[in-house]
């Protein structure tokens, strides 16, 4: 062990243009199709990691709180993974705050797996490269891996542990898309991803779901590459309706939306159909992120804040990739 055994590190959420959805190994995260997302600059999550050779169990400080013990337990069983690649059993203190509220609609998950594996690794003196450091953070949320990137990144499904991982596809300047994140409920979701995965393959729509996405994310690939909004946003709302539909038809069901989800997507389509270059896509809960084309976002965004049912709206360019923070 080199003598530091304390690391601090930042990440962003992303957004799913294709989403992930199910797995074909739900202890490794394996997921069922690959998934392709935006991250989110403006909103992090920064977390410490201090192993300490006199503590007897992890704990986890969330936002300056004793986390609950499931939460400490799903963070504890990520460590024992970096524990396992360091060759050490010292137990730590990691201490995680988001700058964004949680049940705001964005994953906190994600952002917070990519920041805690990065500061565990960088405690221990494990230098991974960014494939490894995405392979081990996909292990605590899927979703994780892709967060390790910064601007537009894939996550290859692979067909083992060593083989799933994100790729970065474009850096954000490529193309700044605005994610304005309309939030209509911040209640807690009954039920979370890492439950709804499980539930993916009871859908009769999955299969088909899965065995289209290399089509959608080929066309998604292709509308980034290309800059082509219209076929961006053919593809965005087709996999978001593709993933709800299999969540409401999971048994049991899974229906997130609220009615004024709904308001918002028939607004987004009757924007674009104005000529407002802006779509829409839902993840696992109630809010709806609106992609907006540069130079869209202020005219969209107020129009999202004049609707009813509409609390608040973020405003995401593309983020940058997880870093590690001067302790
Ligand atoms: C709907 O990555 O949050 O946001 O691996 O169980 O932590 P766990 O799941 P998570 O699932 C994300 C689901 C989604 C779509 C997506 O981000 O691709």
């Amino acid at each position: 062990m080199p003598p530091a055994l304390v690391a601090s590190a930042q990440a962003s959420p992303n957004i799913a243009l294709v989403k992930y959805w199910g797995n074909r190994d739900d202890d490794l995260r394996l997921p069922s199709n690959g998934s392709l997302s935006m991250t989110l600059g403006g909103l992090h999550t920064v977390a410490r990691v201090a192993f300490d050779p006199a503590a007897t169990v992890d704990t986890l400080v969330i936002a300056g709180q004793v986390a609950p013990p499931a939460a400490r337990q799903r963070v504890a069983q990520q460590l024992d993974l970096v524990r396992a690649a360091a060759g050490h059993d010292l137990r730590a203190r990691i201490d995680s705050s988001s700058n964004f509220p949680s049940g705001a609609g964005i994953a906190s998950s994600a952002s917070a797996f990519a920041a805690i594996t990065l500061a565990a690794t960088a405690a221990c003196g494990l230098a991974l490269d960014a494939a490894a450091l995405s392979r081990l953070a996909r292990r605590g949320s899927g979703s994780a891996c892709r967060s390790v990137f910064g601007g537009f990144v894939e996550w290859i499904a692979g067909d083992g542990d060593e083989s799933s991982y994100a790729i970065p596809l474009a850096p954000g300047e490529h193309w700044p898309l605005i994610d304005l994140v309309a939030v209509v409920s911040q209640a807690a979701k009954s039920t979370g991803s890492t439950e709804g995965h499980r539930l993916a393959a009871s859908s009769p729509l999955q299969t088909a779901r899965v065995a289209d996405t290399p089509r959608r994310l080929s066309a998604c690939r292709q509308a980034l590459l290309e800059r082509d909004f219209a076929r961006l946003a053919e593809v965005v709302e087709l996999d978001s309706l593709m993933m709800h539909a299999v969540m409401m038809t999971s048994s049991p069901a899974l229906v997130y939306w609220q009615p004024s989800t709904l308001t918002v997507l028939h607004a987004v389509a009757e924007w674009r159909r104005q000529g407002h270059e802006v779509c829409a896509t839902v993840d696992a809960g109630p809010n709806v992120h609106c992609l907006c084309a540069p130079g869209q976002a202020a005219v969209v965004k107020a129009k999202l804040q004049d609707l009813p049912g509409v609390d608040l709206v973020f405003e995401c360019p593309p983020g940058e990739a997880a870093r590690l923070l001067p302790n």
